[in-house]
């Protein structure tokens, strides 16, 4: 692929996000104002809405969720937006950094100063068997899904072939749900705000309430290996492997370079962009690493000029435990086979020397599909300004990357973005 770069400047200068949850009775466009209300709340200067000149929404699956389609214009209209050019883009989980890159590609070429960027998706409605079903339409229906493929199906699979290759063991999945609860317990906004030792106080307690014998586990990794508190999903994948069924939005307001000043005496900036597709993972050579990450990667780190050791911190698309694990290899800042080491020694919690998800990532904070790549932008513009309250890095972070995946890996989009 050639390198390129942006036709101009682009910046952030306001981000907003829902609470991630399960919210009965609430429709996407109920969501998504929660979304767009706590980011006009983050634009420190005077500004007017009806300057935000288009809308990019990404969303998976309305369709099938909710019934609805056609969500752009409609929640265009609900949050007053209308009659600017409102579009939804689909890339299964990486929709709305797809929103996002269209939104920054229409910046970088002229066309517009201002628009509005978003995601959502209302999972909780259905029933779990039918979530399950509508996720797995974004897999390759004849020739994954009817040989009885699902999602934590997948991501076992890589699991297992990267035990395999590596030597990793389920201990080691089990310390990625452990940082990402923890990071979570920080975060109002994320759908677990709890530790794995808080919720084993919850159930040791909630036992005995109801008479039954206290259950013996001495610290979270017994708690997280007993199949009663942590059952399995997809093996090795468990319950706590797994990224959560969600509801949530996010949206960010981006500008031209030139303009961002006006809105904030702290924009963030967009320096890179990389984004890159592939076929199914049965047809893939290897199941321990995502091709298409590596390259949008690759493309994000050249067209900022800047390498893996240079990110000061990444939300990378960890739907499952191992995910998370492969992200961190993909993206380069651990050679393939050490990511799991890298995670089991800590290197990647917020103390650690590349923090990864310290929002509590898709695991803890909550996997509201099409809304998950703008909540992963939410969280980085909030760190690399300092505004991210309990969890906030030490040291003034400069660059942060988001790492996005669309199914196993057919769709993924790399940002990074600088504080100056
Ligand atoms: N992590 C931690 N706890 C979870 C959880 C998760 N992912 N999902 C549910 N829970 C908790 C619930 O809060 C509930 O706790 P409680 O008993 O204390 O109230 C309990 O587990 C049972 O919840 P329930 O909603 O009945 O679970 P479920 O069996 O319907 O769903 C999964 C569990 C793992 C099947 C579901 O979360 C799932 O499918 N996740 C993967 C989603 C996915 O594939 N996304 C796309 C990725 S590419």
């Amino acid at each position: 692929m050639k390198s390129r770069k942006l036709g101009r400047g682009v910046a952030v200068v306001g981000a907003g996000m829902s609470k991630f949850g399960c919210f009965p009775g609430f429709t996407s466009r109920d969501i998504f104002v929660d979304a767009y209300k706590d980011l006009l709340n983050t634009i420190d200067k005077e500004f007017d809405p009806k300057d935000i000149e288009a809308f990019y929404l990404g969303n998976y699956s309305s369709d099938l969720f909710e019934g609805q389609a056609h969500l752009a214009p409609i929640i265009a209209n609900w949050i007053g937006l209308s009659p600017i050019p409102s579009t939804r883009l689909e890339g299964a989980c990486a929709s709305s950094s797809i929103a996002f890159r269209e939104g920054l590609i229409a910046i970088a070429s002229g066309l517009y100063d201002m628009v509005l960027v978003g995601g959502i998706e209302k999972m909780t409605d259905l029933p779990i068997s039918a979530v399950t079903d509508t996720l797995a339409t974004a897999a390759d229906i004849p020739y994954e899904v009817s040989a009885g493929f699902t999602f934590p199906g997948f991501y076992a699979s890589m699991a297992t072939a990267y035990m395999q290759a590596y030597g990793a063991t389920p201990e080691t999945f089990m310390k990625v749900t452990l940082k990402n609860h923890e990071n979570g317990s920080l975060n109002p906004k994320a759908q677990f705000g709890q530790k794995i030792a808080d919720i084993m106080e919850i159930k040791k307690a909630s036992a005995i309430k109801k008479g039954k014998p206290a259950p013996q586990w001495r610290n979270e990794m017994e708690f997280l290996s007993d199949d009663r508190a942590n059952p399995m999903i997809a093996w090795p994948m468990r319950l706590y492997d797994c990224s959560p069924v969600s509801d949530g939005g996010a949206a960010l307001l981006l500008v031209s370079e030139e303009m961002a000043y006006q809105f904030t005496d702290h924009p963030i900036f967009v320096i890179g962009t990389g984004a890159a597709s592939d076929g199914p993972l049965h047809g893939r050579p290897s199941l321990t690493s995502i091709p298409s990450a590596k390259l949008a990667s690759n493309n994000a780190y050249k067209m900022a000029g800047v390498s893996p050791s240079d990110i000061k911190l990444a939300e990378v698309h960890d739907c499952f435990t191992i995910a998370e694990i492969i992200a961190s290899e993909d993206l380069g800042f651990f050679e393939e086979g050490k990511g799991g080491k890298a995670a089991e020694e800590g290197q990647t919690a917020r103390t650690g020397l590349k923090p990864i998800n310290t929002s509590g990532g898709l695991k803890s904070k909550g996997h509201p599909v099409g809304a998950s790549g703008a909540g992963q932008i939410v969280e980085i513009w909030k760190q690399l300004r300092g505004e991210a309250g309990e969890r906030q890095l030490a040291g003034n972070p400069d660059l942060g990357l988001t790492h996005n995946v669309g199914g196993t890996g057919q769709t993924c989009v790399v940002n990074i973005f600088e504080r100056r």
